[in-house]
């Protein structure tokens, strides 16, 4: 019997087990790298390596032992500079580190959007070191955040100068490298794009559309899919999308692009992951919504293998992920439950969590659900 072909996949959260499952299911041996605290991709894996995600060279090392065909995730930036790290040094198929080091930077991002033409909310880069006072002058309102976290972890809105100096400070904190940015807000409607890329070549599958608990946090309470866009606004930000994936040298596999429409259709990135998009918009929603098999997909574009170009999208159903993070949340949830139970796909809630009133950050939910919307 021929050898089973090997993949390394890095983090073992709920986001990973599409990829677990669909490279299972493609006859091919998974190897899954992460912190160990009893995530579901520990136990689905054929193999499980307890290893940090931070700790790159010593997945290299076992990678390199195991002898792996590709290396892929669905999730955080912190494991796409892993994954490309080690595609990198093996010689599989990734992104480069140069458009790893620009993608995982939102100042380094913001910078190569300007150089290049790319519509991006004007930004300055700030640390504890700046004297507020000194900034140029801002038109408020303004968004203050971290240069390098997610999540929308130390992101704030101001709209007035009040409170900047405890803003910065807020985000410096959040922030890996120390460093914040304060930046121009965009105003509009929040949409990201689902990409897929292969040899250089990209292929838009469709536009969430995002909603989120608004100012001053931003977290995200839920995703629409496709988007109800017209095709003109469509076409537009799929324009600028793709020059912007050139511009940060995104490649290879899944990516995902936040932008915001304003009222007069003017477009302005927010920022790009060169990974799908958590959230289950990537191991999920596109595929229900379009039938294409995303996660298929970029499994065979990390194993070397070619997809079909272009790749055929079709539009199969609208469907929607909520999240409960407020008590208002979880009343939307029960009364869909109640009044349309077959149109929950999937779900998973623990009550048990209490809900604040003004959760800071995503990790405050206490569960989520996928569901076909019904008009
Ligand atoms: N310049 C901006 N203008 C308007 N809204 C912004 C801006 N930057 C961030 N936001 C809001 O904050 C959210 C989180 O910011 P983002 O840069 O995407 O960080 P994260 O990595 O935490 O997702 C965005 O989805 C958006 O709603
Ligand atoms: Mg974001």
């Amino acid at each position: 019997m021929e050898a089973k072909r090997k993949i390394a996949i890095i983090g073992a959260s709920l986001f990973q087990e599409a990829l677990i499952l669909k490279a299972s299911e493609m006859g091919i041996e998974t190897h899954v790298f992460a912190w160990k605290t009893g995530d579901i991709g520990e136990s689905l894996a054929d193999y499980f390596y307890p290893i940090s995600t931070r700790e790159k060279d010593k997945i290299l090392a076992r990678c390199r032992e195991i002898g792996i065909d590709g290396i892929i995730s669905i999730g955080s930036d912190l494991a796409m500079d892993a994954v490309n790290y080690i595609a990198d040094k093996m010689g599989l198929v990734g992104n480069s580190l140069e458009a790893t080091r620009i993608s995982m930077n939102k100042h380094w991002m913001r910078e190569a959007f300007a150089a290049n033409g790319d519509p991006s909310p004007k930004s300055i880069l700030v640390d504890m070191d700046t004297d507020v006072s000194e900034l140029p002058p801002l038109e408020y309102p303004i968004i203050v955040k971290p240069t390098d976290r997610s999540g929308s972890r130390g992101v704030n809105k101001l709209e007035s100068p009040e409170g900047l100096a405890r803003a910065i400070a807020a985000a410096v904190q959040e922030s890996f490298e120390k460093k914040a940015l304060v930046e121009e807000f965009a105003t509009g409607d929040e949409y990201s794009v689902e990409y897929i890329s292969y040899h250089g070549r990209h292929y838009m599958l469709t536009v969430t559309q995002k909603f989120t608990t608004g100012a001053p946090h931003f977290i995200e309470t839920g995703h629409i899919q496709p988007a109800p866009i017209s095709d003109e606004l469509k076409e537009k930000i799929r324009k600028v999308a793709d020059h912007a994936l050139d511009t940060l040298k995104l490649e290879n596999g899944a990516a995902h692009v936040e932008l915001k429409v304003d009222a007069k259709g003017n477009i302005k990135l927010i920022e790009i992951g060169g990974r799908m998009g958590g959230d289950f918009i990537g191991s999920d929603l596109v595929q229900l919504s379009t039938g294409y098999d995303f996660v298929g997909a970029v499994v065979s574009i990390a194993m070397g293998d070619a997809i079909e170009e272009p790749p055929v999208v079709r539009d199969v159903r609208k469907v929607g992920v909520g999240f409960i993070t407020q008590k208002a949340d979880l009343e939307q949830y029960s009364k869909i439950k109640r009044k349309h139970p077959d149109s929950i796909i999937k779900d998973k809630v623990d009550r048990r969590i209490i809900l604040k009133d003004d959760p800071t950050n995503i990790y405050e939910r206490c569960g989520y659900y996928i569901y076909e919307v019904r008009e």
